[in-house]
């Protein structure tokens, strides 16, 4: 569901929140923001991402991206995130919540929807049994969605530097209409899903960004905890 500044009012938070956006859009460059300003409030913070937050994630995050030998088939592909998801819960996230921290992801299993789903094209009721299997219902307080036309981001990810691995990835040279499938997937399910998404125009310079993004954590760091545990 989309949730504007003024009516998102958790109750509760348990202390995880979730970036998605088409590749560029800029969820790197904000989750640095976002955890900048919970360090600045005295709060521990994780950041992390999908795939490849563990060590064996890290391994995971190879076979998808990497150009291997055999490029895994597409129901292949999907377990694969699906495993890595499933160890970045159980190491990661919920331990991370579980003592008080915030745990902020760049991607979760949004983005399986998106690219397995919306991408690919496998059955979404297949993504669904898989993704909830690996999430074991932890679902974040808010998705900060970096809505971004998928060239513009093409054209930020070339010239991107902070990130050690240059050139393209699996998904990087699929097409534009595959990217723009991506985006709209992020779109409809900002609107149909239950999670709280605040949908962020990702055309904006970077302090704009953040400070659309601003009264969500405001909102957050009001809201009592709820321990959701390891
Ligand atoms: N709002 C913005 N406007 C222009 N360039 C941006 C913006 N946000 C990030 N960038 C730049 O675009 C590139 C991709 O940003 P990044 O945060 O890595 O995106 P993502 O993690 O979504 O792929 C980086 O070089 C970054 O410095
Ligand atoms: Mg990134």
């Amino acid at each position: 569901m989309r949730v504007t500044s003024n009516s998102f009012a958790p109750r509760s938070a348990s202390g995880f929140i979730v970036l998605e956006g088409v590749n560029g859009a800029g969820k790197t460059t904000l989750q640095n923001r976002i955890a900048e300003f919970f360090k600045t409030n005295a709060q521990e913070v994780i950041t992390t991402r999908e795939p490849g937050a563990t060590a064996l994630g890290k391994t995971l995050r190879s076979l998808v991206l990497e150009h291997p030998q055999e490029a895994p088939c597409e129901m292949a592909e999907l377990f694969i995130f699906a495993a890595d998801r499933a160890q970045h819960v159980e190491k990661i996230i919920r331990p991370g919540t579980a003592r008080g921290a915030w745990v902020i992801s760049d991607r979760y299993f949004y983005s399986t929807v998106a690219f397995q789903g919306y991408g690919r094209g496998i059955n979404q009721n297949t993504i669904n049994q898989i993704n909830a299997l690996a999430i074991a219902e932890t679902r974040p307080d808010l998705v900060i969605l970096l809505d971004l036309d998928p060239a513009t981001g093409l054209q930020r990810t070339q010239r991107r530097q902070h990130e050690p691995v240059t050139g393209t990835d699996t998904f990087e040279k699929e097409t534009l209409a595959f990217h723009t499938r991506i985006r709209e997937g992020f779109l409809s399910m900002a609107d149909s899903m239950q999670e709280a998404f605040a949908v962020i125009d990702a055309a904006q310079n970077q302090q704009h960004i953040f400070d659309a993004t601003l009264p969500y954590l405001q909102a957050l760091l009001k809201a009592p905890r709820v321990g959701v545990g390891a």
